[in-house]
């Protein structure tokens, strides 16, 4: 089924990404510049937190547990066999809504 969230891209760090919820599914949420990307929070390896791993300045971020890294454009590994899902994000003026299942 469908569903939608909205931020204020200001409650979205430049440094930390925020973990919301939406339809069921936990994602993480990245801004670089004012650019943001969806992905989901929870790593293929051992369900570590996306979130709270490191993003550095070309959008790779390392899961905090074992290291296993992830573009948060593609949500491809350029390390591991491991991949997670992306979702769409687009901007409203000063919000951002991702949206899930659509
Ligand atoms: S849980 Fe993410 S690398 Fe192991």
């Amino acid at each position: 089924m469908p569903a939608e969230l909205t931020v204020d891209l200001d409650e979205i760090p430049k440094s930390v990404a925020i973990r919301k919820v939406l339809g069921g599914r936990e994602i993480a949420l990245f801004r670089m510049g004012d650019e943001v990307f969806a992905i989901d929070a929870v790593c293929p390896h051992r369900r570590g937190p996306l979130d709270s791993g490191d993003l550095d300045e070309e959008g790779i971020v390392t899961c905090p547990w074992h290291g296993w890294r992830f573009d948060i454009r593609t949500g491809k590994s350029p390390t591991h066999p491991g991949q997670v899902l992306t979702y769409p994000v687009r901007r409203e003026g000063g919000r951002v809504i991702v949206s899930i299942g659509s």
